[in-house]
């Protein structure tokens, strides 16, 4: 293949090679960071990648994060008619619907919605963007990796701050002592693994606190599982928040690849300021019908919240019951502390088809569980007292 990146001057060069990385990041959801049993993510090699969430057929899934079941009735419909007309990038102008869509229900200008495939890309993208050598990176400990993974990539120090052993929140005062001046504050909200909430007044502290010129990324992937307020507000208030949310949790859209950013155009422009935004326009057109359609169901969204809450406290209850502590969550995951090492326990339900998460360095006994159906998680219950007797 032609290196077209060798004609460039070099700063373009190194852009190039990012766009290239990027490119790929596009799949950086858990299936990338997903380690092989027995080990702690992420996993930095492509190879290891495609196979992350790999599994035996017929394996249950609590590895991954995503819903067990596939998008709303009206989504799939949306989505099958959508495929008849994919011989053109999009004649029906899916994509404009998709933005005008999102736009009016979040109370924000069309020009601050773009639509991407997955909220990995702009999570990368966001660490291109705003970070540095100069300009650092600033996450909790732990979190969804791939914005570190990013920040090494481009040589910009990262600062991990742990969790607030209170409630598992975002330490945000701790976060902007860790990095007085870095490029991007990182919040996941809920968090990943944890499924913990930040209070907004702490988010809200940290917008205000932070330089005038960082970055808050508000990254609000599992947010509707939760109920809780989104920071959509700091966007309309114009502040420097750029908020991701994706199709792949609660809309049961993970391999459809359909996420969101939403901040002002001109902290979007820096998202897209290496390809002109080519990977946010040229997007699979049954994936915008079928996220566009799932939005007009909220009332379906709710339903499977007050379902996932209702099987989450079930099975939390259970590992309570037979001493293994699980952490408050407010999303379809949760972190449960086996009191010992957690990775031949991955191993051991695996050998029982059942696929359950990782672990995080930082705490090499708990493992995080994916809440799947009532069915599943009943198996799950049952296999515990059999892998851990
Ligand atoms: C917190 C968080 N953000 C972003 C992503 C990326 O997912 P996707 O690219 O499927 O939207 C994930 C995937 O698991 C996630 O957990």
């Amino acid at each position: 293949m032609t290196d077209f990146s060798a004609a460039l001057p070099l700063d373009r060069r190194r852009m190039f090679q990012i766009a290239a990385a990027l490119g790929t990041s596009a799949a950086l959801g858990e299936r990338a960071l997903a380690a092989p049993a027995g080990q702690a993510g992420p996993q930095p090699s492509a190879a290891s990648a495609a196979n992350g969430l790999k599994v035996a057929p017929g394996t249950i899934r609590l590895n991954g994060n995503e819903y067990w079941e596939g998008p709303v009735d009206d989504g799939t419909d949306a989505a099958r008619a959508a495929v008849a007309r994919s011989n053109y990038y999009d004649p029906a102008g899916e994509r404009d619907a998709l933005i005008e869509t999102v736009a009016t229900m979040e109370q924000v200008g069309a020009d601050h919605v773009v639509p991407w495939a997955g909220s990995g890309s702009p999570l990368a993208r966001a660490v291109v963007g705003f970070c540095s050598p100069e300009r650092g990176l600033v996450t909790a400990d732990p979190t969804f990796e791939v914005a570190w993974m990013v920040a090494g990539y481009i040589g910009a120090p990262v600062a991990k701050v742990p969790l607030r052993a209170s409630d598992q929140a975002h330490d945000v005062r701790a976060m902007l002592a860790a990095n007085p001046h870095a490029g991007l504050y990182h919040i996941c909200n809920p968090n990943n693994p944890t499924g913990s909430l930040t209070p907004m007044a702490d988010i809200v502290w940290l917008a205000n606190a932070m330089p005038k010129d960082a970055v808050l990324l508000l990254d609000e992937a599992y947010l509707h599982f939760s109920g809780a307020a989104s920071g959509m507000d700091l966007v309309r208030q114009g502040q420097n928040v750029v908020i991701l949310r994706t199709f792949s949790k609660i809309f049961g859209m993970a391999g459809m690849r359909m996420g969101l950013s939403i901040a002002r155009p001109d902290l979007q422009a820096k998202l897209m300021q290496y390809d002109g935004g080519i990977q946010t326009l040229q997007l699979p057109v049954p994936a915008l019908a079928c996220a566009s359609a799932s939005l007009r169901r909220m009332d379906q969204i709710t339903a499977r919240r007050e379902q996932n809450t209702q099987t989450r406290e079930k099975t939390a209850a259970f590992l309570t019951q037979r001493g293994f502590p699980v952490l408050p969550s407010a999303a379809n995951m949760l972190m449960v502390d086996w009191g010992r090492p957690a990775a031949p326990i991955k191993a051991a339900f695996e050998a029982k088809g059942i696929a359950i998460g990782r672990s995080w360095p930082i705490w090499p006994t708990r493992s995080r569980i994916t809440i799947g159906s009532p069915q599943e998680m009943d198996r799950f219950c049952n296999t515990v007292e059999r892998v851990l007797a």
